[in-house]
C-alpha cells in the first residue's frame, strides 16, 4: 500500500486526475469505479475542469458506482445516481448509459446485486476505483462486519453512517435511508487500482487502522493491505495518528518520477 501525505485536498485532487487522466490517455475505454460523498468532490471538480479544457474525454469511458441507498425515489437528489450525475458524470461527455449503478429500487434485491456483478465482469472489471473511507472505517457501504470476501449486497448502516451523513438530508437523521445496496469488499478487491481519498482529523482514526492496522472485518478498509496496488493520499490531518508518517512522507518525496500512482 502507498500512504501519500499532501497539504491538502486540491493537491490530492491534482495527483489523483493525473493518474486518471493517465488511465484514459492509454486505455479510453477504461472502467472507472466512482464513489460519492465529500471526500471525491475536488478530484471530480478537477476532471471536470481538465475536460472542459480539452484535457481528457471521457466519451469512451464506463462508470460503475460503489453503492446506492434503498428506497429513495429515483429523482430523490441523494439517490446516489443523481448525486453523481450532478457531480461528475452530467458534467464530462460520458454518456448517461455507460454510468451505471446497484439498483436500490429494485423489488428482487438479490437479483439485482447478481446483475450488479454480472454488469462489472461483463465489462472487463474495474481498472481504478475511487474510495472515501467512513469514520468507522467502511469503505463502500461494508460496514464493520462485513465479510472481507462479500460481494454486492443489501447492508443495514450503522447509526454512526447515518449521523455522518445527515448533513447530506438536512440534517434530519430520520430521512437518511437504513438500508443501502453496496459492492462488496470482494468486488472491490477485484479492480485493479485501489485509490482511496481522506481529508480531516475526524478521519484520523480510521487510516491509522487502514494503514497500520490488523486486517479486520471490525475495520473493513484494512482489507485493502492485501491489494497489490492501493494507493492511499491523505491530508496531515487524517495523517496525524500514523506512526510511520515520516517515512511516508520521506518515501513520497524519493518516489522515481516515472513510477506515478
Ligand atoms: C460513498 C461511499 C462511502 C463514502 C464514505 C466517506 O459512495 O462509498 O464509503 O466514501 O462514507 O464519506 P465522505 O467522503 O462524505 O466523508
Amino acid at each position: 500500500m502507498e500512504l501519500i501525505i499532501q497539504p491538502g485536498e486540491r493537491q490530492i485532487a491534482t495527483l489523483v486526475a493525473d493518474a486518471i487522466t493517465a488511465l484514459l490517455d492509454r486505455k479510453p475505454d477504461a472502467v472507472l469505479g466512482l464513489a460519492t460523498g465529500s471526500s471525491p468532490l475536488a478530484v471530480y471538480d478537477e476532471l471536470v475542469r481538465r475536460y472542459e479544457a480539452g484535457q481528457v474525454s471521457f466519451a469512451r469511458a464506463r462508470a460503475f458506482m460503489l453503492d446506492e441507498y434503498v428506497g429513495l425515489a429515483a429523482d430523490h437528489p441523494q439517490r446516489y445516481r443523481n448525486v453523481i450525475k450532478t457531480e461528475l458524470t452530467g458534467r464530462v461527455d460520458i454518456p448517461a448509459e455507460a454510468v451505471q449503478g446497484p439498483d436500490g429500487l429494485g423489488e428482487d434485491v438479490p437479483a439485482a446485486c447478481a446483475a450488479y456483478e454480472q454488469a462489472i465482469a461483463a465489462a472487463g472489471g474495474v481498472d481504478l476505483q475511487i474510495l472515501g473511507i467512513g469514520t468507522d472505517g467502511h469503505i463502500a457501504f461494508n460496514e464493520p462486519g462485513s465479510s472481507l470476501a462479500s460481494r454486492t449486497r443489501i447492508k443495514t448502516l450503522t447509526r454512526q453512517t447515518r449521523v455522518d451523513n445527515a448533513r447530506f438530508f438536512d440534517g434530519d437523521l430520520d430521512q437518511v435511508p437504513t438500508h443501502c445496496l453496496t459492492q462488496g469488499l470482494g468486488t472491490i478487491m477485484s479492480a485493479k487500482h485501489l485509490v482511496l481519498v481522506a481529508t480531516g482529523g475526524h478521519k484520523a482514526e480510521a487510516i491509522q487502522h487502514l494503514v497500520e492496522g490488523s486486517v479486520s472485518a471490525m475495520w473493513p478498509a484494512t482489507i485493502m493491505q492485501h491489494h497489490p496496488h492501493a494507493t492511499v493520499l491523505v491530508d496531515g490531518a487524517a495523517a496525524s495518528r500514523l506512526e510511520l508518517a515520516d517515512y511516508y512522507r520521506e518515501t513520497y518525496e524519493t518516489k522515481p518520477a516515472w513510477q506515478g500512482l
